[in-house]
């Protein structure tokens, strides 16, 4: 028989290296909103948003401009600076529609190894954080960055951020290194600095000429503020920075498969960001060619409607304060129940994950013996608590922390 010519390509084995949070078998560890019935959730804002659509005679399914619907482009850019940020003022800010965050990131990545610190210049350094969301490093690797580098984020032992780790780390990185910030939420930890913290970090960022890649995937899913969350990328725009931001719409709106992202890309001046605009299309056109336009349409005439944005809103907080209720539900029985360790950290972080701080063979305890699934570093997806499973979760935990060490 003749040779297969997809032979040479290995099965990936199951799990993490499909580029998501695979259960042992391979099948996704969604990391998703859930309802307190455990369900996933159609926003009514998106929902009322759907119908019009469909009501609406005028629309038809022509291709969408390559850079994508620049009513979209233009109200994402701006919930993510603000109404009054100077870089909009200045005209120095630009938008390309992205299939989510990781379009974002990718199309991001593609021009910065196209065109930044010299012409296809892979050997910039490129740092994530540690840990991070694991696509990070394979975005940058694919895109074709060849020094992918780690900085210090998290501290295991105190359960919280390792500022001075990272600001060391920053201050050894060679000049124009890019960074990726996570700008709210931060997966898996749930761990972001203070604004304080973020003032220190612009600081020796702006000192060694780094490059801030800010990563929004849940803008208003952590505190239930869509400004609170965004403070860091524009504390960054407002200390004059240049900057990308990739913006996913995917968990403040619940629309995971429509693959809603935009790249905001904050540039020195109007000039500089056409021209950045103009290699970004021709990167598009090659990868997409132009993007889907239905999730884009839901986003940009809710957020363009003063009535339907405060709908909105009023939805992410629904989301998010179920999220924290669930937060201080789980710490409370904890301590009620006396389980060895400090649970001050549960409550602290924020967002949809936590990192619980259980070590690995506690957590192989909790998926073999408890049917409880949670990533092996300890991290849960805070929406997999509801008010029907709070308690046995967290006789669960108490069991692992005091039976299995
Ligand atoms: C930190 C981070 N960035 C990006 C994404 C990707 O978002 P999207 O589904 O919009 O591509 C996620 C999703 O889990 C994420 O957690």
């Amino acid at each position: 028989t003749a040779a297969s010519p997809t032979a040479a390509a290995p099965r990936t084995p199951p799990g993490s290296p499909r580029g998501w949070d695979g259960r042992p078998d391979g099948s996704p560890f969604p990391a998703a909103y859930r309802t307190d019935e455990g369900q996933p959730w159609v926003l009514p804002v998106v929902k009322k948003v759907e119908q019009m659509i469909a009501n609406d005679n005028s629309l038809n399914h022509e291709y969408l401009p390559i850079l994508g619907l620049p009513e979209f482009r233009a109200n994402a850019s701006r919930i993510a600076l603000g109404d009054d940020s100077p870089a909009i003022k200045e005209n120095r800010v630009g938008s390309v529609q992205c299939l989510g965050g990781t379009g974002a990131l990718r199309i991001g990545a593609d021009f910065l190894r196209r065109w930044y610190n010299g012409n296809n210049n892979t050997a910039t350094p490129v740092y994530v954080s540690t840990p991070s969301w694991e696509n990070h490093n394979s975005v940058f690797m694919d895109a074709g960055f060849k020094d992918i580098r780690t900085y210090h984020y998290w501290d295991a032992a105190k359960r919280g951020l390792d500022l001075q780790g990272l600001l060391s780390d920053m201050e050894k990185a060679p000049e124009f290194s890019i960074f990726i910030l996570h700008a709210c939420a931060h997966n898996p930890t749930g761990t972001d600095p203070t604004p304080d913290q973020w003032k220190q970090i612009a600081a020796v960022m702006k000192r060694r000429s780094l490059f801030p890649f800010f990563d929004s995937a849940y803008q208003g899913f952590a505190s239930g503020s869509l400004d609170k969350d965004a403070w860091a990328v524009r504390y960054f725009v407002s200390e004059g920075f240049e900057l990308f931001c990739a913006q996913s719409f995917s968990k403040n709106f619940g629309l995971y498969n429509e693959r809603v992202g935009n790249l905001t890309v904050v540039g020195k001046d109007a000039d500089n960001v056409q021209r950045v605009l103009s290699q970004m299309e021709k990167i598009v056109r090659t990868t997409w060619s132009n993007p889907p336009s239905q999730g884009a349409r839901i986003v940009a005439t809710t957020l363009a409607s003063p009535q339907l944005f405060d709908e909105w809103k009023g939805n992410v907080k629904t989301m998010a304060d179920r999220v924290l209720l669930m937060r201080s539900e789980l710490r409370s029985r904890l301590e009620a129940l006396g389980t060895p360790g400090t649970w001050n950290h549960i409550t602290e972080q924020i967002g949809m994950f936590s990192f619980t701080g259980l070590n690995p063979k506690q957590v192989e305890y909790m998926v073999k013996e408890k049917h409880i699934y949670l990533m092996a570093s300890g991290r849960i997806n805070m929406c997999g608590l509801t008010t029907k499973n709070l308690d046995y979760v967290a006789k669960s935990i108490h069991e692992a922390v005091t039976k299995i060490q």
